[in-house]
């Protein structure tokens, strides 16, 4: 007898091999991620040793201090408390503890949104080039995945190609600000324009589109410019936000859903999110991390080491003849090649022994995309890589052709 598994996994698994599983299948990454000398800037792991500081309050978190410390726990009342206050200091609304819906992070945060929302053949908006799994995840709920591409090299919000997009079945758009792997954050305009094509498209449907905001990148942002939040805007939003990038720890599982002060009846909201947690496998983060919550809210990782990375990162591989995009936040940059496809050059690159990732597996052919989680030292070795790589290349070819 065949195995038979489900319908809306298979979709997700075929959504998946086109995409990260396309990367890890046809490069020698899985291989050599982890060899001594190989510098991986395909993923935004951490590569220092995490800070003292931080290692001590996830240990208090384990240290029990009441018989019911490592009991069943949902929302843990004093990380509820601490984010909608922090929440309501950057955003400048109202936030309410009841409003904060802690998750294992952004993950789990977007899953639950999705299986919340999603009505079998409900149609989700997601924009291309876009983060890897949005497709697989909205599948996995039952969703449709419709892309919406974004105009090339500019990677702009655009309200009319997402009002274009709208039909009777779409009940979600997924935005990512600051979007990985473009590194473009979204102005106030942009999101305001998009707040009226949604708002309109509920109306004329007589329900609301949501809109799930993937803030996962909210703290990490160069340059001093500022990331508005797109609930800001339209209150039939989803705030998804991780401390796994903040605190570059994404091994450990924290992360949170925030509803917007503006959004109706959001007792109803706040049920369908916990229910959604716990049908998802127990959606909450473990209590040692939820402990700790408040604490690590206050902290987020250096980021001007992460813009000194970027400023690295362009200069080694503009040397070497590609084009470097300006990444605004994330952890990360794209380049786009000199020619041929964005897969030889990242089979080049493994020659030296850097690691990049395709563009193609994002949406984004003709660019690798770039971690700036490496530490200082492994991107000068990188840049001093590339640029000999590509030097010789160049020589190379200039000898051939006189
Ligand atoms: C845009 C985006 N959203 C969500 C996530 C998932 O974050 P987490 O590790 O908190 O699940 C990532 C991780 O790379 C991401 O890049």
């Amino acid at each position: 007898m065949e195995h038979r598994v489900s319908r809306f996994l298979v979709a997700a698994e075929q959504s998946y091999q086109r995409h990260l599983g396309a990367y890890l299948s046809r490069s020698s990454y899985e291989r050599m991620c982890r060899s001594p000398g190989v510098i991986d800037l395909a993923f935004g792991d951490p590569h220092e040793r995490p800070a003292p500081r931080l290692v001590e309050l996830l240990q208090r978190g384990l240290e029990p201090r009441s018989p019911d410390w490592f009991a069943y726990t949902r929302d843990h009342v004093p990380a509820q408390r601490a984010i909608a206050e922090r929440l309501a200091t950057e955003l400048r609304k109202p936030f309410i503890p009841d409003d904060i819906a802690l998750t294992n992070g952004a993950f789990a945060g977007l899953v639950v949104c999705l299986r919340t929302i999603c009505e079998p053949g409900d149609e989700v908006l997601h924009l291309t080039p876009g983060w890897f799994y949005y497709e697989s995840m909205i599948s996995s709920a039952g969703g449709t995945p419709r892309a919406v591409r974004l105009a090339a090299g500019e990677w702009r919000l655009d309200p009319d190609r997402i009002a274009a997009a709208i039909t009777p079945r779409t009940s979600a758009l997924i935005i990512n600000t600051p979007h990985n792997p473009t590194g473009v954050v979204y102005s106030k305009e942009e999101l305001a324009a998009l707040a009226d094509v949604l708002a309109e498209a509920s109306h004329r449907r007589g329900q609301p589109i949501y809109l799930i905001s993937d803030e996962a990148y909210r703290r990490i942002v160069f340059d001093g410019v500022s990331c508005p939040s797109p609930g800001e805007f339209y209150s039939y939003t989803l705030l998804v936000h991780t401390y796994t990038k903040s605190l570059l720890l994404p091994g450990e599982r924290i992360g949170y859903i925030a509803i917007p002060p503006g959004m109706p009846d959001r007792q109803f909201m706040r049920d369908a999110l916990t229910t959604a947690r716990l049908m998802t496998g127990w959606a909450f983060p473990n209590n040692a991390l939820q402990y700790a919550a408040p604490e690590l809210d206050c902290h987020t990782i250096a980021v001007p080491p992460l813009q000194h990375r970027r400023d690295i990162l362009a200069k080694g591989f503009v040397a070497a003849g590609f084009r470097a995009l300006p990444s605004h936040g994330t952890f990360y940059m794209l380049v786009e090649v000199p020619d041929g496809d964005d897969w030889d050059h990242v089979s080049r690159l493994e020659g030296c022994g850097v690691l990049a990732l395709p563009g193609s597996v994002m949406g984004a052919p003709g660019y690798l995309r770039l971690s700036l989680t490496a530490t200082d030292d492994m991107v000068d070795e990188a840049s001093g890589r590339v640029r000999s790589l590509y030097g010789d290349l160049l020589r190379s070819r200039s000898d051939v052709h006189g």
